[in-house]
């Protein structure tokens, strides 16, 4: 088992089921762990009977909770930048700016920027506590394609920080004849932005890659979409060189003598073939369908205890 572990997969899969029982079963191997959902839909406050939220709780020995709100981390990240920008700039610009960035802010991308800072900035401030960390979201498609470029992505803000500098330069020189200049490159805020910009996605691409300690697990069921989902999913993280643990197919019908159930699995087998030659590099473990919902620590003890017995 990894330090960091991310569950991805389309919505519904199991994904928040998964996680949860893989991080269960982390914590019961003795290893303090920390599990991360996002999601609000099935959320793990439903799974553990427990009411979570931003900060961590604990709900089992060695297993703490945190369920975070990705709308409200979204609204904190833009107001963060407007209120960094409006103490710093002149009040004339500061309000077409504010227009701006709520523009971005109903932009898909900057709900995934917001929550990418959120997830890593959550590695970065508690991994130091936790022998294991394990997010029921993973960086969606869109991110990892934004960490994919990063080589073109960094040749462009070092190329708008040169560009900030020189301007700054100009107000320092100048600041030496009218002093009421200088605030105007002391402590620049674009800059400041600009920089920490670079830092993030640098971050966030060296613990992604960073096989020794971090890896990805795809749920899916035996069905087309999501089959077709994750192949998509998984070419973009092999060129990105990030470690892929394994697939675990969801929801497999169990042997059974009921004719439209056994229809149904001959249906299953098909598509359980297919994975099998698409995703031949990694190990496939299965889990059940299950005759209930995976709720209450009895389910997700059994769920836990069956994925434990797959895994490494
Ligand atoms: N193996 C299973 N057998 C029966 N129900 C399952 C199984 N796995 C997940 N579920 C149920 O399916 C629904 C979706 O699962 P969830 O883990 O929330 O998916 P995701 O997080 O990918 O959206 C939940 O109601 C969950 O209880
Ligand atoms: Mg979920």
């Amino acid at each position: 088992m990894k330090k960091i572990i991310f569950f991805g997969g389309k919505g519904g899969v199991g994904k928040t089921s998964c996680a949860s029982a893989y991080a269960l079963a982390s914590a019961k191997s003795g290893d303090k762990t920390l599990l991360v959902s996002t999601d609000t839909a099935h959320s793990l406050s439903d799974i553990f009977n427990k009411k979570l939220g931003p900060k961590e709780k604990k709900i089992e020995e060695n297993l703490y909770c945190i369920e975070i709100d990705a709308d409200e981390e979204a609204k904190k990240y833009i107001e963060g930048i407007k209120k960094n920008i409006s103490e710093s700039i002149d009040p004339n610009v500061v309000e077409e700016i504010k227009k701006q960035l709520e523009m971005a802010y109903v932009s898909p991308g900057t709900q995934e920027n917001a929550l990418f800072d959120k997830i890593m900035d959550l590695i970065e401030t508690k991994i130091g506590g936790y022998k294991r960390i394990v997010f029921d979201t993973a960086p969606t498609g869109a991110t990892l394609r934004l960490i994919s470029l990063y080589t073109l992505l960094e040749d462009w803000i070092t190329s708008l920080i040169k560009r900030r500098k020189s301007i700054l330069n100009k107000f320092e020189i100048a600041s030496k004849t009218f002093p009421e200049l200088e605030k105007k490159y002391k402590d620049d805020p674009v800059l400041k932005i600009l920089e920490k910009r670079r830092i993030d996605i640098l971050k966030g691409r060296k613990i992604l890659t960073d096989k020794g300690n971090t890896g990805f697990y795809f749920v899916i069921t035996p069905e087309k979409l999501s089959i077709q989902e994750t192949d998509r999913s998984v070419k973009i993280l092999e060129d990105l060189n990030i470690s892929i643990e394994g697939i675990i197919v969801n929801r497999v019908i169990p042997e059974t003598e009921d004719e439209f159930l056994s229809q149904r699995r001959k249906v299953q087998n098909e598509k359980i073939e297919e994975i099998k030659v698409l995703f031949k590099e990694y190990p496939i473990i299965y889990m059940p369908l299950f005759d209930s919902e995976v709720e209450g620590i009895d389910t997700l003890l059994k769920y836990s205890k069956i994925l434990a017995d797959q895994i490494s």
